[in-house]
C-alpha cells in the first residue's frame, strides 16, 4: 500500500512548503520483539539502577501493544521471537543498522546483551539480509547509535558510552556515506537515539545537553536554525527524542504540550504513547523498533 502525505497541513494553516515532508512511496518494514520475556535484570545504564525487577510485565505488554498498533499503521511489522536470557531483546533498534539489504550487526559493548547478537543475526539472514559482523573490539550498537540523515547522504553515529569511534570507519566502508561522529557526554543519554532524531522534511529533534561542543557544532552546521527542534531537559528525560517518525506521524513517549505544539506548527502529528515500563530499562518508542527499508525474502 502506498501512503501519500505530500499535502501535510500544519496547524494555523501554516504550510511547511520550503521543506515539504516527504512522500512515503514505499511502506517501511519494522522489526519488533514482543515483551513477553522483558524484565530489568541487570544495570547497564543509569535508568536501570533501582529498577531491577521493578517493571510490570503486564503493563509492559499493554504499552507495547499500543505502540505495535501505531507502528503497524505506518508500515509492515515483522516480529523476532524473544529469547530466554535476553530481556533487552525488545529493544530491536539495537539489533544492527540496515541499508540496501545489508545489515551491520551490533557488537554489544556489555556482555549482558551480547547473547542477542546471534538471535538477531539468524532472523536477519533468514529474512534475506546480508549481515556484516564487527569484531568484539569495535563495539557498535546499531540503530541505537547510528541514524541516517533524511536524504541518506550522511550517517550520524554516536560514540562514547557504547559504540566506540573505531567502528565508525567500518561503517563508511560498508555504505558510501559520510559518517559524522557525535560524542555523547551524559550517561543518561547513552545512545544517540535517546537524544537525536533526524525527522522528515529535513528537521532534527535533539537535546543539546547530551553532546560535547564540537558535536553540537557539527549538528548545527548541517541543520539550519529553522530546521532544529530543540528539546528541553524535561522532555529529553522523558526520551521524546526517541521517536519513530514516518511522514507526518511521530510516535513518542509522553511529551509536553509546548513541544507538541511546536511539532504541530512544523506540520507533524505527534502521538504520545505511555512507555513508562520501558523507561525503566532506558528505552522508549524508537528503541523498540528497528527500521528495515524494504521487504527482502
Ligand atoms: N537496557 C537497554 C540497554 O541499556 C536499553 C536499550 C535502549 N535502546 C536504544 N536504542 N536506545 O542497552
Amino acid at each position: 500500500m502506498t501512503m501519500s502525505i505530500s499535502t501535510v497541513q500544519a496547524v494555523n494553516n501554516v504550510r511547511v512548503s520550503s521543506h515539504p515532508i516527504a512522500d512515503v512511496a514505499v511502506r517501511p518494514v519494522f522489526l519488533m520483539c514482543a515483551p513477553t520475556l522483558y524484565d530489568v535484570n541487570y544495570v547497564i545504564n543509569p535508568w536501570m539502577a533501582g529498577n531491577v525487577h521493578a517493571s510490570s510485565r503486564e503493563r509492559a505488554v499493554e504499552q507495547w501493544q499500543i505502540l505495535y498498533r501505531e507502528v503497524s499503521r505506518l508500515g509492515e511489522v515483522r516480529l523476532v521471537d524473544p529469547q530466554p536470557g535476553s530481556p533487552d531483546m525488545v529493544f530491536t533498534a539495537n539489533a544492527g543498522l540496515e541499508r540496501d539489504g545489508v545489515v551491520v550487526l551490533s557488537s554489544f559493548f556489555h556482555e549482558e546483551r551480547q547473547g542477542e547478537e546471534r538471535h538477531f543475526q539468524r532472523w536477519l539472514e533468514e529474512a534475506g539480509y546480508r549481515v556484516v559482523t564487527l569484531p568484539r573490539e569495535t563495539p557498535f550498537e546499531g540503530e541505537g547509535d547510528a541514524l541516517f540523515s533524511l536524504d541518506g547522504s550522511r550517517l550520524w553515529v554516536g560514540y562514547g558510552p557504547r559504540t566506540l569511534i573505531s567502528s565508525h570507519r567500518r561503517l563508511s566502508e560498508v555504505w558510501p556515506v559520510e559518517v559524522v561522529s557525535l560524542h555523547l557526554t551524559d550517561p543518561r543519554f547513552y545512545h544517540l537515539d535517546t537524544c537525536f532524531a533526524p525527522l522528515e522534511g529535513g528537521f532534527v529533534l535533539y537535546y543539546p545537553g547530551a553532546f560535547d561542543t564540537d558535536s553540537l557544532a557539527r549538528i548545527e552546521a548541517f541543520y539550519p536554525k529553522e530546521m532544529r527542534i530543540v528539546v528541553g531537559k524535561e522532555d529529553a528525560l522523558r526520551f521524546v527524542c526517541n521517536a519513530v517518525n514516518v511522514g507526518e506521524t511521530i510516535l513518542m513517549n509522553n511529551i509536553s504540550e509546548r513541544l507538541a505544539e511546536e511539532l504541530r506548527s512544523k506540520g507533524f502529528c505527534p502521538v504520545s504513547i505511555d512507555l513508562s515500563e520501558f523507561l525503566k530499562a532506558g528505552g522508549a518508542a524508537k528503541c523498540l523498533v528497528m527500521r528495515l527499508d524494504v521487504e527482502r525474502a
